[in-house]
């Protein structure tokens, strides 16, 4: 699985250096990364209102259109990329909330640090979350993540680590993909591209309830991709520690 990882690492360290994605968004309805991140669900204010380059169209969902943040709380956002919804939620939260932005590749990191000029509530984080998330036991109000727990060859792994650092009743909210079939062989570019590192839907949500979590609720789910045969969805999750 090292393998793997260093893949995830070279491919967005690609995108964040070039801009260019070709993964991650509405299959024919790509267009430019904003186009992209549009059909995924956020309103083109919310967009407008975020550092541009922070939108590079690698998402798979609108965890914050599901969110509920209020001013003052805490968020995280776990594999934040160039910092889309690091940005979004600190709009949401405001100056008496803080958000924290956690992703191992460092050209990502570098991308999402440039982009936070003038933000004084965020910071980025670098992290393995399926190794240590770089917070406290019990730091965050809300955990959000945008298309990255299916990146992650040991899911219940990253899940333990989403409840560690979340307070009691703090909730998590993520989009990931899914798939009908799980992949019998792992490409480590098509897991790279979100693709065979997917579970299924009941695999997804064993691996958040063997992690401890409660009230575990698909909120939304939509049709994505096929590849190989294989039908791949978008979902928004979410769970209550
Ligand atoms: C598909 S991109 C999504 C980025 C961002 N959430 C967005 O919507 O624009 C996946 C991101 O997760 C990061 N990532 C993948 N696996 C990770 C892991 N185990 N720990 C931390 N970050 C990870 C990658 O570096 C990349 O920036």
């Amino acid at each position: 699985m090292q393998d793997i990882k260093e893949a995830i690492k070279t491919k967005y360290g690609k995108i964040a250096l070039t801009g260019n994605s070709d993964c991650c968004c509405m299959p024919g309805q790509c267009g430019t990364p904003i186009q992209a991140a549009a059909t995924l669900g956020y309103s083109e204010k919310d967009l407008q209102a975020v550092p541009q380059e922070s939108i590079l169209g690698v998402g798979c969902g609108a965890p914050l259109n599901h969110a509920s943040l209020e001013q003052g709380e805490v968020v995280v956002d776990l594999g934040s990329g160039a910092g889309i919804d690091v940005f979004m939620s600190a709009n949401r939260v405001g100056k008496s909330g803080r958000v924290i932005g956690i992703d191992m590749t460092e050209e990502m990191l570098a991308k999402a640090r440039k982009n936070a000029a003038g933000f004084d509530n965020v910071e980025f984080r670098r992290g393995d979350i399926e190794e240590r998330i770089p917070l406290e036991d019990a730091a965050a109000d809300v955990v959000i993540s945008n298309c990255v727990i299916n990146l992650t060859a040991d899911k219940v792994a990253a899940f333990k680590e989403i409840r560690r650092i979340l307070r009691d009743g703090g909730r998590m909210v993520i989009s990931d993909l899914v798939t009908d079939r799980e992949s019998e062989n792992i490409d480590s570019e098509k897991w790279s591209s979100c693709i065979d590192g997917a579970l299924t839907k009941e695999n997804y949500i064993s691996c958040i309830s063997k992690a401890g979590f409660v009230d575990i609720k698909v909120l939304k789910e939509r049709p994505y991709i096929e590849v190989d045969g294989r039908r791949i969805s978008s979902v928004v999750v979410r769970a209550v520690k």
